[in-house]
């Protein structure tokens, strides 16, 4: 008979990280770390980063560290050298690390890039812990499609999903009537539109509350992010989209509400600390012990909430336009802003350019009819590609799109 482990009552659960090396895979690790006897590491996958794969490989002591980028397969293997880790990369050694017995995945890609290997993941008796938003804005319908078929039990790790799935009685969905997503406002909450033209990638790349990605961090400054969230939420619960709202909360304390037309709200509270949502993932239906600091209402005094500004943060409406078109807008959307975000990193274009440019993308492939609904994940990566390469177009081309 399996050991008994405090996590789940039987053997240590055998888990493979995709994303092992980015901000929601360090704070898994230490959750791991800490209670080295509940896990068995199957594989840990990354992309470029040999040598934090292969000290994260050495500390969790995993059967397998795979990189996304083949030509780093050297490095990998010279700092893995002396231990058994196996060492492997490309898009196929992903896919067959994916394929291996695991009780748990944890999809922690960034970007659409994590499509394929966590579609991939899915499998019957599997729990798939999922912090890749685009697995489900740029194919939700699928991505869900595929685990009922599979009968994979689907957990969320964006805290605000998380938080919603807590209070969210799903034998109870027909008395919802609202799901609500906290959004901190990011760093330029306050900010005049004129203010927000001259901001540099070192002012977006400091939130107020959060320590995340790159990516997602400026997300959160346009609140592009929290338009993902939304088409998240949309997909994760049995919801409509008028159902959903926004709220900015600067204090980010309160994560998720769900109102009931007893006019009952259930919120989840929580300090900004990712290891607490990662950690009901690993743990559930119990709880585990985490180190994460306590929220102190009485020394917070005031939690404050407050409508989005849709006009200064017009990431978030071309988000909830594209929820609302009930096509494949959100696999371009996310596509657009992945490569106007990585422009504006690399000082290419200003920090209003991000919406502008996601928006004349949309427009453009909206009246060339290319946004008809996907069929397939194919459909999506190939939709995600023209978007991509448009955007490319309206940044290069003195932003002009024909
Ligand atoms: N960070 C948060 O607090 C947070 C909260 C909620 C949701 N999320 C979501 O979780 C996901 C991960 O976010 P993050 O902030 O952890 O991102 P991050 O810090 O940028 O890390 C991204 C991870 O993905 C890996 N990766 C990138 N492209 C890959 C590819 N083609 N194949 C395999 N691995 C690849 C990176 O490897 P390298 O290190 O080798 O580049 C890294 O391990 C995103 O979808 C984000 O929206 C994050």
């Amino acid at each position: 008979m399996a050991p008994e482990t405090a996590i789940n009552g039987s053997a240590p659960i055998r888990i493979t990280v995709l994303g092992a090396t980015g901000s929601i895979g360090k704070s898994l690790a230490d959750l791991i770390e800490r209670n080295p006897e509940q896990f068995d590491v199957v594989a840990l996958i990354a992309n470029t980063n040999a040598s934090e794969l292969a000290q994260m490989a050495r500390r969790l002591n995993a059967s397998a560290a795979i990189l996304a980028d083949a030509s780093r397969l050297n490095d990998l293997r010279e700092a893995l050298n002396g231990t058994s880790v196996e060492a492997g990369a490309g898009e196929g050694a992903i896919l067959e690390a994916v394929d291996r017995d695991a009780d748990l995945i944890v999809g922690a890609i960034v970007g659409s890039a994590g499509l394929k290997p966590t579609m991939t993941a899915i499998k019957p008796g599997r729990r798939i812990a999922l912090a890749n938003k685009e697995c489900l804005v740029c194919a939700g319908d699928l991505f869900m499609a595929g685990i009922r078929q599979s009968g994979a039990e689907l957990l969320p790790v964006d805290s605000e999903h998380n938080a919603i799935f807590q209070v969210f009685e799903n034998d109870q969905a027909d008395q919802i009537e609202k799901v609500i997503l906290t959004a901190s406002g990011g760093p330029f909450r306050t900010f005049s539109k004129a203010d927000m033209a001259g901001v540099t990638p070192e002012q977006a790349l400091k939130h107020p509350n959060w320590d995340m990605g790159a990516r997602i961090t400026i997300d959160s400054a346009t609140m592009m992010n929290k338009g993902f969230e939304v088409i998240e939420a949309f997909h994760l619960f049995p919801i409509a989209h008028e159902q959903l709202g926004v709220l900015v909360h600067p204090q980010s304390a309160v994560h998720g509400l769900v109102q009931y037309k007893d006019g009952s709200l259930l919120a989840q509270l929580g300090s900004p600390d990712m290891r607490t949502p990662i950690s009901h993932c690993l743990a559930f239906p119990r709880r585990m012990e985490v180190p994460v600091k306590r929220l102190d209402l009485a020394e917070l005094g005031t939690l404050t909430f407050e409508a989005p500004d849709l006009d200064r943060f017009p990431a978030l409406r071309l988000a909830l336009e594209a929820l609302k078109s009930a096509n494949a807008a959100p696999a371009a959307l996310n596509a657009a802003d992945e490569v106007a975000v990585e422009a504006f990193l690399s000082r290419k274009i200003g920090f209003l350019d991000i919406p502008a440019a996601v928006e004349a993308v949309l427009e453009n492939l909206s009246a060339g009819g290319q946004l008809a609904v996907s069929e397939s994940i194919d459909d999506v990566l190939a939709l995600d590609l023209e978007a991509r390469a448009k955007t490319a177009d309206w940044i290069n081309s003195g932003r002009n799109l024909c």
